[in-house]
């Protein structure tokens, strides 16, 4: 049996009280969890305040983003090394706002993925096809060509400290979630397209669905052979929410 595993993405949210009562209340929600790995993703300024809190709590935490080098002139960049220094053990990769708005290709992607992997992060990797693609019938090459670019670049044996995260495009922020059986289709071709490279690395992948999860939605999502849990966006700037989502996935 894999575990669950829930992680919150705040994307570009967050001041400094907001995030304290956020954190208090995930972390008080979720110390009983058993099941579970319960982390959130956050602004790296904010990194520093989420390691102080969260420290010696069942909840972990990362970033959203970093460089693919260690350190040099590459002004506005977040190095591996600096989010090691603030106790990350997640950092999300590819999520389709960096893939679409700043242009990141699978080509930087994979090294990024790189980069996390040798200096000790898991990434959380971010694929998924846009409504353009679903309605042309690609979703599963799509999938595939930002999967594949990873694998050959860093080797299946890397997938062993990796997290993988089938956000749908058309399904982030809108409230539109793929249903259970649409999420599970693609969860079951990734798995099933790794499983070909190595069956051991393919049983262990965690496979996380994002998209509008909401409390509501979560339990039938989770409740799919190969969804593993969920990559929140909205819902987990809203305590209750967050925590009723990661009770979710018992
Ligand atoms: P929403 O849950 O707000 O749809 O965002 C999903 C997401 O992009 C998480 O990375």
């Amino acid at each position: 049996m894999r575990r669950k595993l829930v992680v919150g993405n705040w994307k570009m949210f967050g001041r400094l009280a907001r995030n304290k009562a956020l954190l208090e209340g995930v972390m008080s929600g979720v110390s009983a969890l058993r099941n579970t790995d319960c982390a959130v993703c956050v602004p790296y300024p904010y990194l520093g305040q989420v390691q102080t809190l969260l420290q010696g709590s069942n909840v972990a935490w990362g970033a959203q983003n970093m460089s693919q080098h260690e350190e040099g002139a590459y002004t506005g960049e977040v190095a591996p090394g600096m989010l090691l220094e603030f106790g990350c053990k997640y950092v999300i990769l590819g999520h389709s706002e960096r893939r679409g708005i700043y242009h990141e290709g699978d080509e930087m992607i994979a090294l990024k993925f790189e980069a996390a992997i040798k200096a000790g992060l898991m990434p959380i990797l971010c694929v998924g096809e846009t409504l353009e693609e679903r309605d042309a019938a690609v979703t599963e090459e799509v999938v595939a060509r930002q999967l594949d670019a990873i694998v050959k670049k860093v080797g299946v044996k890397a997938l062993e400290n990796a997290v993988i995260a089938y956000e749908p495009v058309w399904a982030i922020g809108t409230g539109k979630t793929a249903s259970p059986d649409q999420a599970q289709a693609v969860h079951a071709f990734i798995r099933q397209r790794v499983a070909k490279l190595d069956g051991q690395i393919a049983q262990g992948l965690c496979i996380l669905y994002g998209g509008s999860v909401k409390a509501a939605n979560a339990p039938e999502l989770f409740s799919m052979p190969d969804i593993d849990g969920g990559l929140i966006g909205g819902a987990s700037l809203v305590a209750e929410d967050f925590v009723a989502i990661c009770r979710a996935g018992k």
